[in-house]
C-alpha cells in the first residue's frame, strides 16, 4: 500500500514537518479562491492507495467545502484509505440546541466527516456533554490525542512557581492534567456566557495575593474568557497572569484584548498556526499516524 501526506495551504508547514518525521511522501493540495469566494481545489498528480489529509479546521467554513472537494475527488480516483489529521476540530462546541430551533452543528459535522474519512486524528476536541468522539463521528476510526502532557512539560521546564486556573467548569479536564505534570495547584472558575463577546467570571475561593497564575484553556477565540478571568485575578491581588492554550483560534482583536487585560505571556500549541506557538505537536501526531501505516 502506498501512502502519502497531503497538506492544505493553511497547514503546510506542519504537514510537511509531519511527512518528514514519518519519512512519507508529501504533496500539496492547491486551493484558489475566485473573486466571488468560491474555491477551486487542485489535487496532486501522483496517486496513492492511502492518503492522509493534514489541516486544522479553524475558521472552518471554506476549509470544509475544500475538504469535501478534495476527499470526493480522491475517492473518485480510487484511493483505498482516506485519513484526516485535524489537530483542531471545528463545530464541537454546539453539542446541543442552547436555544430553540438551533442546529446541533457538532452532530451534523460529525456525521459528514464520518461519511468522508476512514480515520480521523484530532487533539483535545471540545467534548462537553458528549464524552466520546465515536458518538460524534460514528463508524470512523477516531483517535483523540491530548496536548495536555506537552503543555504540562512546557510549564514544568519554565521552573516557575505557578497556580493554574481553568476559566470554566469545562476546562477542568485540561487544567487538571497539566497540573499533574507540572506539579502545580489548580482550581477552576465559574463562567456565565452572556453573548459571543461578553462573559462574567466568578473566581474560585482561593487566595491569589502575590500569586503567579497561569490560565489554562483548550480554546481562545475572542479572548474575552481569559481576559475577564485575568482582570478578576489582578483585582484579587495576583502579581502576574499568563495564558497556556491548546488551540489558538485568536479572532482578529483577541491579542489586543489579552494585552489590555495585562496578560504577560501567551503560550500556545501549534495545532493552529499562530505567532504565540511554542509547543509543537509533530511527534505526538506522528506517533499516532504510525499506527495507521
Ligand atoms: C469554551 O467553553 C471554551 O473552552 C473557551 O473557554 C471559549 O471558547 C473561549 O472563547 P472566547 O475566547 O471567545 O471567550
Amino acid at each position: 500500500m502506498t501512502t502519502a501526506i497531503y497538506t492544505f495551504p493553511s497547514y503546510r508547514q506542519q504537514g510537511e514537518q509531519l511527512a518528514k518525521t514519518l519519512n512519507l511522501p508529501c504533496a500539496q493540495v492547491k486551493v484558489h479562491h475566485f473573486p466571488d469566494k468560491e474555491s477551486l481545489v487542485t489535487l496532486p498528480v501522483e496517486k496513492y492507495d492511502h492518503i492522509i489529509f493534514c489541516l486544522s479546521l479553524d475558521y472552518p467554513n471554506n476549509k470544509l467545502i475544500e475538504l469535501l472537494f478534495a476527499a470526493t475527488s480522491v475517492r473518485t480516483q480510487g484511493v483505498k484509505r482516506l485519513s484526516l489529521v485535524a489537530p483542531y476540530l471545528c463545530y464541537m462546541r454546539q453539542d446541543k440546541s442552547f436555544h430553540s430551533n438551533e442546529a446541533i452543528s457538532q452532530k451534523i459535522i460529525g456525521q459528514w466527516l464520518s461519511d468522508l474519512f476512514d480515520d480521523l486524528i484530532t487533539v483535545d476536541p471540545h467534548l462537553h456533554r458528549v464524552t466520546s468522539l465515536d458518538d460524534v463521528i460514528p463508524g470512523t476510526n477516531n483517535s483523540v490525542l491530548s496536548a495536555t502532557a506537552l503543555l504540562g512539560e512546557f510549564l514544568k521546564n519554565l521552573k516557575q512557581d505557578v497556580f493554574l486556573i481553568g476559566p470554566d467548569e469545562e476546562s477542568l479536564q485540561w487544567v487538571k492534567q497539566v497540573a499533574i505534570i507540572c506539579d502545580a495547584n489548580y482550581a477552576v472558575a465559574n463562567k456565565i456566557r452572556h453573548s459571543d463577546t461578553h462573559v462574567s467570571i466568578q473566581l474560585p475561593d482561593n487566595n491569589f495575593t502575590n500569586k503567579h497564575v497561569v490560565l489554562v484553556d483548550d480554546v481562545i477565540s475572542t479572548g474575552n474568557t481569559v481576559s475577564q478571568t485575568a482582570t478578576s485575578l489582578y483585582q484579587a491581588g495576583a502579581k502576574q497572569v499568563d495564558v497556556l492554550v491548546t488551540h489558538a483560534l485568536f479572532s482578529k482583536d483577541a491579542i489586543n484584548i489579552l494585552n489590555k487585560a495585562n496578560i504577560k505571556n501567551i503560550y500556545s500549541s501549534d495545532s493552529i498556526p499562530h505567532k504565540t506557538n511554542c509547543i509543537f505537536l509533530t511527534n505526538l501526531l506522528a506517533r499516532q499516524i504510525k499506527t495507521l501505516l
